[in-house]
């Protein structure tokens, strides 16, 4: 709330006429939730304003009583916009709030906005337009984080990493390749939040309380108003649904999931062990007991709050579970849960999209941690190139691993005679000719590590992004 003066006003219930008593002021904090939904006001003033056109059209209001509030919820967004609004005791939500104040401003016309209308369609509304913008921000910083993913990918085009699998080194590959698995993962992420979009693409308003307004209002004209594709079609479920805010946050857990298995990346290659990366001494924390450390807070804050997102999901779809239809109190917390995981997804996507491209790569480090035993694969797709089936070659080049265990050495130490004997027709030469470099660049396929391959992925990348 803006003003720290306690504000003498108290807002009139709007049932009040069916009530005796004042309601108890524990019982009207409790019930509160003007603090989370204070920010849905763009779209409350936006929704109110079509409904006015709405009851214009319908006759329901004179063109000039509709000039008037509209004119009225004008003022009212301004307050707000420049934090001059005055929140007075017993305004519930963001709702009502704007509904006393513009009545204040208005007059006895006030009274006539919620025609035809229930604060069940109403923040219905509210929340489908919040989530139609949070979907398209949340794109673009999706895209971003894809963009700097990229340019990091090209600046790096070259570098080979050890890939590993059950975190044990397994084969080179390309660490542009390597960052583009995370550009898929995001590309994915937009799928998501696009089809949530889609499919929340809905006008709730006009279904009043449930059954359905009242009056003729034209529903189809105020979803062309807010730029809807479609009217809900049925009134009850327009109110009591919030599959767009659960999709919103389940698409939202997927992308928090990735951030934070990226998070997790950083902070191995920050280690000392992996020695990868080097994070820039902007973006590190020291400790306040032990001087030589450089700490990788904000990769581990990453990983840390996809488990709040996850947790928002899992919060909200436990308060639907055993709602019964239409509107229930209850729906009132979905909005906690949705601002929450929104703004800390946005936060990490931002915070990695500055991070990324300030990293330094330590390719000598990734490059010396990429060769070794991890070239067997390709002895043994050597020993299938010269006729012999992949189980047998993969049987012998074990037992050349073994042998260069059990010596210390590594597979281009072997000597003529040894490999004579366990890889037939494979000479040193031959051997010394398996390079990290010449793996990545035999994996051409579709979707594989060798460059020309993955600077086509980098192509692409680069075009879908534009
Ligand atoms: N603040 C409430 C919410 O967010 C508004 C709806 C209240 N409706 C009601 N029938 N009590 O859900």
């Amino acid at each position: 709330m803006t003003s720290r003066r306690r504000p003498k006003a108290r807002a009139v219930k709007a049932w009040a006429g069916r009530f005796a008593a004042p309601t108890a002021p524990l019982v009207e904090a409790f019930t509160s939730s003007l603090a989370v939904d204070r920010r849905l006001w763009p779209h409350d003033v936006r929704g109110s304003v079509a409904h006015v056109r709405g009851l214009v059209r319908a006759r329901l209001l004179t063109a000039a009583e509709g000039k008037r509030l509209a004119r009225g919820l004008g003022r009212v967004a301004r307050e707000l916009e420049t934090d001059r609004f005055r929140f007075v005791a017993g305004d519930e939500d963001i709702h009502m709030a704007i509904e006393r104040r513009l009545t204040e401003l208005v007059g006895p016309v006030g009274g006539k906005l919620h025609t035809g209308r229930s604060r069940n369609d109403q923040v219905a509304l509210d929340l489908r337009l919040w989530l139609r913008a949070e979907c398209d921000a949340t794109d673009a910083r999706l895209r971003a984080l894809q963009r700097a993913l990229v340019v990091v990918a090209e600046r790096h085009a070259d570098a080979i990493l050890p890939g590993y699998t059950h975190l044990q080194r397994a084969q080179p590959v390309l660490l542009a390749h390597h960052l583009l698995a995370y550009r898929e993962m995001l590309a994915r992420d937009r799928g998501r939040f696009a089809d949530c979009r889609a499919r929340g693409d809905e006008l709730p308003l006009g279904a009043g309380a449930l059954a359905g307004a009242g009056f003729a209002i034209d529903r189809a004209f105020l979803a062309r108003a807010l730029g809807f594709a479609r009217v809900a079609a049925n009134s009850i479920d327009a109110v009591a649904d919030r599959d767009a805010a659960v999709e919103f946050l389940a698409a939202a857990a997927i992308a928090a999931v990735h951030l934070s298995r990226l998070g997790e990346e950083i902070v191995l290659w920050a280690s000392e062990e992996f020695g990868f990366v080097e994070l820039p001494d902007a973006f590190a924390t020291g400790s306040s007991m032990m001087p030589q450390k450089k700490n990788p807070d904000v990769a581990e804050l990453v990983r840390g709050k996809a488990g709040r997102v996850l947790g928002a999901l899992v919060a909200l779809l436990a308060t639907l579970k055993g709602l019964p239809l239409a509107y229930n109190r209850d729906l009132q917390e979905d909005k906690a849960a949705l601002f929450d995981a929104a703004d800390t997804l946005a936060r990490c996507l931002e915070i990695l999209t500055v991070m990324l491209p300030a990293l330094r790569f330590r390719t000598d480090r990734m490059a010396s941690a990429a060769d070794g035993l991890l070239l067997a694969t390709d002895l043994a797709d050597l020993l299938v190139e010269r006729g012999l089936p992949f189980r047998q070659a993969h049987e012998r080049v074990g037992r050349l691993v073994r042998i260069c265990l059990a010596r210390g050495t590594s597979l281009h130490d072997l000597d003529a005679a040894t490999l004579a004997q366990h890889a037939p027709g494979v000479t040193p030469a031959i051997v010394r000719r398996l390079t990290p470099g010449a793996s990545v660049a035999r994996r051409r396929v579709v979707g594989g590590t060798a460059p020309a391959e993955v600077r086509r992925q980098l192509a692409r990348a680069a075009r879908e992004e534009r």
